[in-house]
């Protein structure tokens, strides 16, 4: 009768569930400072001294537990092994639900459930692979079978080496299940960006959005519960006036984390762009997210667009996208909108841009001629690719760059093997062709010709040796004279050919060249229509493997730099030099002038800049090395080994005339160095210390001259915000 009464009042399913649920049982939070004091027993090293308050020394951030603590048997790395055994507990309620991360090994870094010493129940983290993530997910086991049983839990980390750990958070006995489900939530879109709150690290989710039932954008996102790192954003104004459902899956259902999200013309702490302490002050950087390599390069009407690979939703590779930035002089770069989004065929990887003068794909308008981006659909890295291959596309733009259009046959190029990939088109005028190089398979190359950009023939393939990804074509001419013109292949790590190139295939005349000795350089692309009368060759490269701790923003581009082939006693080599448009940053001048160096380092005096464009003489007299400290970091000249290092790489530079001069440029976080006009170029990221402002000269063996240090002090570009 009681029931009945109550029913009436809040609704039968209510009371059902008030009525079957008996209150959760917590097993464990392992909020204790020490396993003694638990009752938990221990062996091994792996569990430490107790439970872990969150990431351990050396481990990516550790995520997804609840309080302050956890089970994390990172302690002493992957390599420790142990067992960590409970008290034994009834089993009174219908599910153990729990949370779980770590190594995905069955058996070795588990949790198992004992019952009379048998295992009835074992889950695992979710890595097994380089990479991965260190959230916790929940995870629950029906127990119902087991009721009233006496039962043991035993985390197991039997496992060393790669992911050869186990984390553990908050058991508990429930009636309830811990089910993760979809959420979602509608919007009216009446503002141009979705604010999305990241915590770098939360359990990686997929979210949706729909407009007018159709999924319109699907991105994977480390979704911030609570304290988000940054907020990211994503343009929405292409749906203004709609009703947009954003939905994500595996949460749980009482989730609140869909209220959080906003609506509005600019996006949240966009006035601390660029104030950031690790952000590059005149190299580009995205104002939000991933970058990896530059993309679509291409100069149309007064600008320069520089694409490039973007995860607009996190500070991981991820959701390629490509991102865009243009620019009148390549030094001043403003973001604009994302140009090409992940869809059916795949995710956007790299590829190139063009202008298609001549109109042969007809999509010329009175206004504009068509701008083309060729790109890699990455088929299979995303969730609605799922199951296709690498193709190749294509998507175009008439209004200048401003948005891009998807040709509706894409893809123009089926897929040919492998992850096959990054293709770079250019015009071929003698062969009146479009002509595409791509990558295959390692150490394979091919090229393809078109005569609209939408159907491709194939002409020849090249093998580079060990070639891989992202290649480039251009010619050149040899020691400026135009009659006297080579063909370049380049390759992402920056290895090269010269050769001859006859719109079909390319012979090369030398061996595979280097040009990048730097640490951090890679992936390079050069500019398509660069009008005659400038006629320069310019490359942008991202600058890999940079590391930008806790900043919203990863990874930065190199300065653009202008490639020229001269003849050396080796051969005809490529040379590197920084545009000369980076002279528009320069403020402060101070002039060195015939310095003596010794092994007592010499202070340049440098005022109190902290970003620099040094240009330097060297003169080798007697010594036995030469250099420059910037910044802590050391560049030096072995004369014995005619080689120059810089930031732990080396390089072979001969001497000429016994000088060698080097261009420096120092930003907050990277240093480019150009030895003997560009004849070597080194490209480097690294970490600043505030305390390290100094630049010193020295030599070591015998005194050598400098007769003249130029050191100029740098604005910052200061880009514009998207
Ligand atoms: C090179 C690369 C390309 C690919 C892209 C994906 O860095 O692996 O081959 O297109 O990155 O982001």
């Amino acid at each position: 009768m009681k029931t009945f009464l109550l029913a009436l009042f809040v609704g039968w399913s209510a009371v059902a569930m008030a009525m079957a649920d008996d209150a959760d049982i917590l097993v464990a939070d392992f909020e204790w400072e020490t396993w003694e004091s638990s009752g938990w027993t221990v062996t091994g090293e792996a569990f430490g001294p107790g439970p872990a308050e969150g990431t351990l020394p050396r481990q990516m951030k550790v995520t997804g537990y609840l309080g302050q603590r956890l089970v994390n048997s990172f302690h002493g790395g992957d390599d420790p092994v142990g067992t960590l055994t409970s008290p034994a507990f009834t089993i009174q309620r219908k599910y153990l639900n729990f949370l779980i991360g770590g190594g995905g090994f069955a058996g070795e870094t588990c949790m198992n459930l004992l019952v009379d010493g048998r295992v009835v129940r074992t889950a695992t983290g979710p890595n097994t692979q380089p990479g991965g993530t260190e959230a916790l997910d929940w995870k629950s086991w029906d127990v119902r079978d087991l009721t009233g049983q006496q039962a043991v839990l035993q985390i197991v980390d039997s496992r060393s080496g790669g992911w050869g750990h186990i984390n553990v958070d908050h058991i508990v006995q429930s009636d309830r299940k811990v089910e993760l489900v979809t959420i979602g939530r509608d919007l009216t879109v009446d503002r141009k960006y979705l604010h999305l709150p990241v915590r770098s690290g939360a359990p990686m989710r997929l979210m949706r959005l729909i407009a007018d039932g159709t999924m319109v954008r699907q991105f994977e996102i480390e979704l911030a519960e609570d304290r988000p790192d940054f907020w990211t954003y994503t343009e929405v104004d292409a749906w203004k006036g709609k009703t947009l459902r954003v939905e994500v899956d595996r949460m749980l259902g009482d989730s609140t984390v869909l209220e959080a999200l906003t609506l509005g013309d600019t996006w949240p702490e966009r006035d601390q762009i660029y104030a950031e302490r690790l952000r590059p002050q005149f190299h580009f950087s995205p104002a939000r997210g991933w970058m990896n390599d530059p993309n679509g390069m291409v100069y149309y009407d007064g600008q320069y667009h520089l694409f490039f690979q973007h995860n607009p939703f996190g500070t991981s590779w991820g959701n390629m996208t490509w991102g865009h930035a243009v620019s009148t002089d390549m030094i001043h770069w403003r973001q604009r909108r994302n140009a090409l989004h992940m869809d059916r065929l795949g995710t956007i990887f790299s590829g190139s841009g063009l202008v298609d003068h001549q109109n042969t794909t007809g999509w010329a308008t009175d206004q504009h001629q068509p701008i083309v981006a060729v790109y890699t659909s990455a088929g299979g890295t995303s969730a609605e690719s799922r199951g296709q291959p690498f193709t190749q596309s294509i998507a175009y733009s008439v209004d200048g760059g401003r948005s891009f259009t998807k040709y509706e046959d894409n893809p123009v190029l089926d897929h040919l093997v492998g992850g096959n990939r990054d293709p770079k088109v250019i015009w071929h005028e003698p062969t009146e062709q479009w002509v595409m190089v791509l990558y295959l398979q390692r150490p394979r190359f091919a090229f393809f010709g078109s005569p609209d950009l939408r159907s491709w023939t194939k002409l020849s393939e090249l093998e580079i040796p060990d070639g891989h990804e992202c290649p480039d074509l251009f010619e050149l001419p040899v020691d400026g004279d135009p009659e006297n013109t080579r063909w370049v292949v380049w390759e992402a790590a920056g290895r090269y050919f010269v050769g001859h190139f006859d719109g079909q295939t390319f012979t090369p005349e030398t061996p595979l060249l280097d040009s990048c000795y730097g640490a951090n350089d890679y992936a390079a692309q050069t500019f398509s229509d660069i009008p005659r009368d400038d006629g320069r060759r310019i490359q942008i490269a991202w600058m890999r493997r940079g590391r930008y701790p806790d900043m919203p923003f990863n990874q930065q581009m190199t300065v653009p730099r202008v490639l020229t082939l001269r003849t050396t006693p080796e051969g005809i080599r490529l040379f590197i030099e920084p545009v000369e448009e980076l002279a528009v940053l320069r403020t402060r001048k101070h002039s060195h002038e015939d310095v003596i160096l010794h092994a007592t380092p010499v202070r340049l005096e440098s005022g109190d800049g902290k970003l620099f464009d040094i240009q330097a003489v060297f003169e080798l007299g007697e010594a036995r090395t030469v250099g420059i400290d910037v910044r802590g970091h050391r560049i030096e000249y072995s004369v014995d080994d005619q080689q120059l290092s810089a930031l732990g790489r080396r390089a072979p530079l001969r001497a000429e005339a016994g000088r060698i001069t080097l261009r420096i440029l120092v930003d907050r976080t990277s240093v480019e160095v150009f030895a003997n006009e560009g004849r070597v170029q080194m490209a480097h990221c690294f970490l600043p210390d505030a305390d390290q402002r100094e630049l010193t000269v020295f030599a070591t063996g015998g005194p050598a001259r400098a007769p003249s240090i130029s050191v100029w002090e740098l604005r910052p570009s200061l880009p514009a915000d998207p």
